[in-house]
């Protein structure tokens, strides 16, 4: 969906309220208000697909119904004990009427979101977008860490351990998560997983050299990065082990 996409009316949306609606490319779309701001994401929760607009919004936090995920609606970031952040479209408004377009799958990954446009610009354009078929292995154990993924549709599963101790390492990622994030430190030459396509999938690809150079042009953005990405393998290792 490259185009905008009519949603809406703004007055259907209540005051710091949310409301939910299937645009015509079939999707399902979540739009809420907070003070005089508008924010759309997909309407079906990360977690297992419930439909979010059953959920409760006081306002300022979005509650999914089944498992009581917690979502900023702001930024669509995981509160609490929600994993996963929100899928957002960017929203568009002319005169009465809301518009939604897909925002791109790295500017959307929490990893890169708070960073500065001019490096997120400048790290889009270093991206390469492959398609991948259902059972496709992206990487091994023990292959060299060079890209980090963005997964952009489709959904990827990760295995720890070799051969017959092999184990499903409890990661399934949706639209806008990064994976393979060891591309990005200096210590981690090899992969300690297997990264395997479980749909049909599209990835953006970053390498991870070229990455850590052009954070390194921009400290405080490449500072966020490094800070978001101890949270991100925290929570996923946290995770993992609860599992
Ligand atoms: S389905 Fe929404 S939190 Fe589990």
């Amino acid at each position: 969906m490259s185009k905008n996409m009519h949603v809406c009316k703004l007055s259907d949306i209540p005051v710091h309220g949310i409301m939910d609606f299937v645009i015509g490319s079939g999707e399902r779309v979540l739009v809420a208000n907070f003070r005089d701001k508008y924010y759309a994401y997909n309407g079906n929760c990360p977690h297992q697909g419930t439909c979010l607009a059953e959920g409760f919004f006081d306002g300022a936090v979005l509650t999914c119904s089944k498992h009581l995920w917690q979502w900023d609606i702001t930024t669509g970031k995981p509160i609490g004990l929600a994993e996963s952040p929100l899928e957002g479209y960017k929203v568009e408004i002319e005169g009465d009427e809301i518009y939604v377009r897909q925002a791109n799958a790295l500017k959307m990954a929490e990893l890169f979101s708070d960073i500065s446009t001019s490096t997120q610009d400048r790290l889009v354009q270093l991206t390469r977008r492959e398609e991948y078929e259902s059972g496709s292995v992206l990487y091994d154990l023990g292959d060299t860490t060079d890209d980090l993924y963005i997964l952009e549709s489709g959904r990827v599963e990760f295995e720890l351990g070799r051969d017959d101790r092999t184990s499903a390492a409890g990661f399934i990622l949706r639209k806008g998560e990064v994976f393979g994030w060891a591309a990005l430190l200096e210590q981690q030459p090899v992969r300690i997983a297997k990264a395997v396509c479980v749909e049909k999938s599209a990835l953006l690809r970053l390498n991870g050299e070229e990455a850590v150079k052009v954070l390194a042009s921009d400290p405080a953005s490449g500072y966020l990065v490094m800070r978001q990405l101890a949270t991100l393998i925290t929570r996923h290792f946290t995770s993992s082990s609860e599992k």
